[in-house]
């Protein structure tokens, strides 16, 4: 039987809520499957450890990780703990230490599942952004000078190169192609940036011929956000940068009903080293403790890894039960229902077990 090592970091605030339901799902997936086992070893990183220890993991955290089949992610986030120290703490390290370059978001509207776009329903909306994850306007590359001065400086330069523009367009084109519609739209802004952008688009049409039945076009961002509102079914695969990507997932993940449903994977696809899987949310303070938080997206992106793992058929069997539990009107406040994490939880195992 095959034996997957997952590392589970739950990390802060809803995190391990959430990352308890979604191991408990993937136990019950594996069980009814019969063909795997996943050996599953937590991690007590995040800002407690931080609290503890004057950092969000440990030194040589990544190494601890590197021999794991996957890293199934929670979030991070302390009210008292600044943002881009537990960001740059701990999933930025692992995202870049693990050269997961594809960060890749699949969204549609779930059966069951309001959008707040008028007369849109499931069908209407079904997308996957590929977010370049390992450098533009993310790279860490900048810094600050004359600290406290009036003529303080701070710069945040955005890095393109070749090879990771490259990497990430062949990605998308193939995973374009691998979908039913073979349709992908690059988003770009080289009207306003014309250095990095405009190389953006160059290397985007030199790909596009290695996928001759791809059809493809170019989007500004700003327009962007007006064709996934105004014309959702007119899309299916997008890639974007680090920071426009960012963005448009967000709106992505609110036109399909809610946040609490968004999953994404962060992905090497030359599988040197471990991806990682997480729901694109926060970790949540407000509703942190309460039992309300949807684990919807931490079961998509279990069927991610799943996914990745090479177990397709247990990936669509998680999803199958998901659907039927959405369908059912079993879900948490923040899509209209009222039940608690742990019911649509259990909802969820129940489907599983009872599939065919
Ligand atoms: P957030 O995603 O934590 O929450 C935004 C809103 O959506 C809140 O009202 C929250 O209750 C709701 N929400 C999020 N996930 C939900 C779920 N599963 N079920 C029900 N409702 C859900 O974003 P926010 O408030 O901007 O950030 C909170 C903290 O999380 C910050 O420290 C931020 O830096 C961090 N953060 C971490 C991320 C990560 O670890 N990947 C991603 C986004 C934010
Ligand atoms: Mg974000």
């Amino acid at each position: 039987m095959k034996n997957y090592k997952i590392a589970a970091i739950p990390a802060d605030g809803i995190g391990p809520e959430v990352i308890a339901a979604g191991l408990q799902a993937l136990e019950a997936v594996a069980r009814r499957d019969g063909g795997f086992n996943v050996d599953v070893t937590s991690f007590d990183w995040g800002s407690d450890y931080y609290k503890k220890h004057g950092m969000m993991m440990p030194e040589n955290g990544t190494d601890q990780l590197k021999d794991f089949d996957a890293i199934f992610f929670g979030a991070v986030g302390a009210p008292d703990v600044p943002d881009h120290i537990t960001l740059w703490g701990l999933r930025l390290p692992i995202c870049q230490g693990f050269d997961q370059y594809a960060n890749v978001r699949p969204t549609k509207i779930l059966p069951g599942i309001q959008s707040p776009l008028a007369g849109v329903g499931p069908g209407d909306l079904d997308w996957v952004i590929v977010r370049e994850n390992s450098e533009g306007e993310y790279s860490g590359h900048g810094g600050r000078a004359h600290r406290g001065l009036p003529e303080e400086v701070g710069t945040e330069v955005a890095i393109f190169t070749r090879v990771g523009v490259t990497r990430i367009m062949r990605y998308a084109f193939k995973l374009a192609q691998s979908r039913p519609r073979k349709l992908l739209t690059v988003v770009t802004k080289s009207n306003a940036q014309r250095h990095g952008m405009v190389m953006w688009d160059e290397i985007a049409a030199e790909v596009s011929k290695e996928f001759p039945d791809v059809t493809w076009d170019k989007m500004l961002v700003d327009a962007m956000t007006v064709r996934m509102t105004l014309k959702p079914q007119s899309l299916d695969t997008i890639v974007a940068t680090n920071l426009h990507a960012d963005i448009l997932s967000d709106l992505a993940g609110a036109l399909a009903g809610s946040l609490g449903v968004a999953p994404t994977g962060n992905i090497d696809p030359e599988r040197r080293y471990p991806s990682m899987f997480e729901p694109i949310h926060g970790s949540a303070f407000d509703i942190t403790g309460k039992g309300i938080a949807n684990p919807v997206a931490t079961f998509w992106t279990a069927s991610q890894m799943l996914d990745h793992l090479g177990e397709n058929k247990a990936a669509i069997r998680l999803m199958r039960a998901v659907e039927k539990v959405t369908e059912e009107g079993i879900v948490t406040p923040d899509i209209g229902g009222k039940a608690t994490t742990k019911e649509v939880t259990e909802a969820v195992c129940e489907a599983i077990r009872g599939e065919n």
